[in-house]
């Protein structure tokens, strides 16, 4: 038999520790925001570099980003060097009557097309229909980035805005095929990066 004396005495002692629960708390507070002393250290832990990672280039590593202002100027020599050979070209600028055509051969898409000096290497493949990979197309990532075959690629094009390739890069044939426009003819691969 159930005592109803015991079960109202058992809801009385369940009640009171209820009651006892909730009037003191659980005395658990919740931590500060660490995240941003979390941020800071980990960064304090990372090696400093003469240059800026080359994965970063996508999200702007070769800029400001990865190198503090000031000193950016020593230590991006050879990219700065790249930017004044190649800052200013507005292709905009060539009058209709100075449009020249230079036959660039796309190895990979294995045909070769008519380039207007005026034209990226990315647009004239495009209007072809072929796929070429790109992302932001201003210059800013390496994405588009293609090698050309026949040797530097300052020698075959050149770039309306250059924010990602080095010059040891440029060395090497690569270009970014987005802000590139042929000034000879060439042979190039679509699709490589640096
Ligand atoms: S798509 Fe980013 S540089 Fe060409």
């Amino acid at each position: 038999m159930v005592d109803p004396v015991n079960v109202g005495l058992g809801a009385v002692v369940v009640l009171v520790v209820v009651a006892a629960h909730y009037a003191t708390g659980t005395g658990w507070e919740p931590p500060a925001d660490i995240s941003q002393e979390v941020i800071e250290r980990r960064a304090e832990s990372v090696p400093e570099t003469e240059f800026p990672e080359p994965m970063n280039r996508s999200i702007g590593g070769a800029g400001a980003g990865a190198i503090p202002a000031g000193e950016a100027e020593g230590e991006l020599g050879e990219g700065e060097d790249a930017d004044e050979e190649d800052a200013g070209f507005d292709p905009e600028a060539i009058a209709d009557d100075e449009v020249e055509y230079y036959e660039v051969e796309y190895a990979k898409e294995g045909e070769t097309i008519e380039v207007a000096n005026n034209e990226t290497i990315l647009d004239a493949a495009e209007d072809e229909g072929w796929d070429l990979p790109y992302a932001c197309r201003q210059g800013q990532c390496v994405s588009c980035a293609g090698q050309i075959q026949d040797g530097p690629a300052l020698d075959y094009v050149r770039h309306s805005n250059n924010e990602a390739l080095f010059d040891d890069d440029m060395e090497e044939g690569y270009c970014l095929t987005c802000v590139a426009y042929p000034t000879d003819g060439f042979t190039i691969e679509s699709g490589e990066q640096p």
